[in-house]
């Protein structure tokens, strides 16, 4: 209910440069439809390194906690990649992830039909494509112990990480993905390494005494995760909802990015648990990091940044209208053929960050006028 309060954590590199746009959409949504928001923005990644040492503070911690929701734009860069793991910009974000328990990381990867041509896939293999990643994002082998770089002694150093899934991770991650697929394709496909990991046999093992129990209704699949990999360009259509683990989803939610155009076009939402009031503590971010390569020159592509938002307002705030607005005024804006560097086709206009938001602000003008 109103004020919807939100915190910004832009973060680095272009982080600043998308999040701004999503500050415009806000400022809009206050303006246009009456909605009060209440917004803060605090540091996080390098920029909260270089300001105070960490790249999470527990104040901003704190905030993040009492946010009905929570947007980040990116974080790291060259500038911070010599420090250890603790003290490095990503685990800011790790850090967001686990003390909030935001365990179902939903990346939706749509093709847009204007963007058919901008993927580097055939158009017959992405043309309508609409699927949804489901990552498990607060365990695995991002979180397992032992972990760490130990010394042998020998001249010999060795590098540990421990892949680990209980029960209850795999069973709540499942849920997710099962109810998402009721409201969709009514389909589930299941995706590790049961054949090599131990922690992959227990996945579908749990995956499917859920699915028995409580979800038969919907189809279930399973696939080894490398064959999903080449079966995400082979034939993505073949797919409604992916369910995996931390390490898989993220890998295979980049891949996805491709089938779309471009990772500037991938939005997410990170949920936690429903509590006593249904509730979910909310982390949305854009699939894409802190692009070093183009920052600070306004030509990143907002639009994985203003959907994630997007998100925001349908999952947290149950904004369906304004969501559906916004989605509704990116793909009109890219029927029109205006482009940023990443998606750019031949023929086509390119623009900049800023210019492709007040474009897609003047649209969402259009879609309300009268
Ligand atoms: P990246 O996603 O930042 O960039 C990969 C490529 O995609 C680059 O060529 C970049 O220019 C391009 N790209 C990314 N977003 C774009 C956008 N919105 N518009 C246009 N082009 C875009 O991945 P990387 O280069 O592997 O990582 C850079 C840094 O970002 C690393 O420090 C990494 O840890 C971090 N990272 C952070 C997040 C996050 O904060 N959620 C996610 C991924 C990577
Ligand atoms: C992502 C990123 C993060 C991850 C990094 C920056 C910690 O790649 O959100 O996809 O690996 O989860
Ligand atoms: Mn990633």
């Amino acid at each position: 209910s109103q004020p919807y309060s939100l915190l910004l954590l832009p973060g680095d590199g272009i982080g600043p440069e998308v999040m701004r746009q999503v500050r415009r959409v806000i400022d809009w949504l206050a303006k246009k439809r009456g909605l009060e928001f209440k917004v803060e923005e605090a540091l996080v990644g390098g920029a909260s390194i270089d300001a105070h040492g960490v790249p999470l503070t527990d104040a901003v911690m704190a905030k993040a906690h009492a946010a009905d929701a929570v947007l980040l734009a990116a974080v790291g860069g060259p500038k911070w990649d010599g420090l250890t793991f603790e003290k490095r910009p990503e685990a800011g974000l790790l850090r967001l992830r686990k003390e909030m328990d935001l365990f179902a990381n939903l990346r939706p990867a749509v093709v847009f039909d204007a963007l058919v041509d901008a993927s580097t896939l055939k158009p017959e293999v992405v043309r309508g494509l609409d699927i949804m990643i489901v990552r498990e994002l607060t365990g695995g082998v991002y979180f397992g112990e032992p972990r760490g770089i130990e010394d042998l002694g020998n001249g010999q150093r060795r590098g540990i990480n421990t892949q680990v899934y209980t029960t209850d991770e795999i069973r709540r991650v499942a849920r997710i993905a099962f109810e998402l697929a009721r409201g969709r394709g009514n389909k589930v496909c299941s995706t590790e390494k049961s054949n090599v990991m131990e922690s992959g046999l227990l996945w579908r093992q749990e995956v499917t005494a859920v699915h028995k129990a409580e979800y038969p209704d919907v189809e279930l699949s399973h696939m080894l995760a490398d064959a999903c990999a080449m079966q995400l360009v082979r034939n993505p259509k073949q797919f409604d909802v992916i369910v995996t683990d931390n390490l898989f989803g993220d890998m295979l939610s980049d891949e996805a990015a491709m089938l779309t155009g471009s990772i500037g076009m991938l939005p997410s939402a990170s949920l936690g648990a429903p509590d006593a009031n249904g509730k979910r503590k909310a982390l949305y971010e854009p699939v894409h990091g802190s692009a070093p390569d183009i920052a600070g020159r306004d030509i990143a592509n907002p639009i994985a940044m203003l959907l994630s938002f997007g998100m925001a307002l349908r999952w947290s705030f149950g904004l369906h209208e304004e969501a559906t607005l916004l989605e509704q005024a990116v793909q009109n804006v890219l029927n029109t053929g205006m482009r940023t560097g990443d998606i750019m086709q031949p023929g086509m206009a390119k623009c900049s960050t800023s210019v492709m938001a007040d474009t897609i602000l003047r649209e969402m003008d259009k879609l309300t006028a009268g």
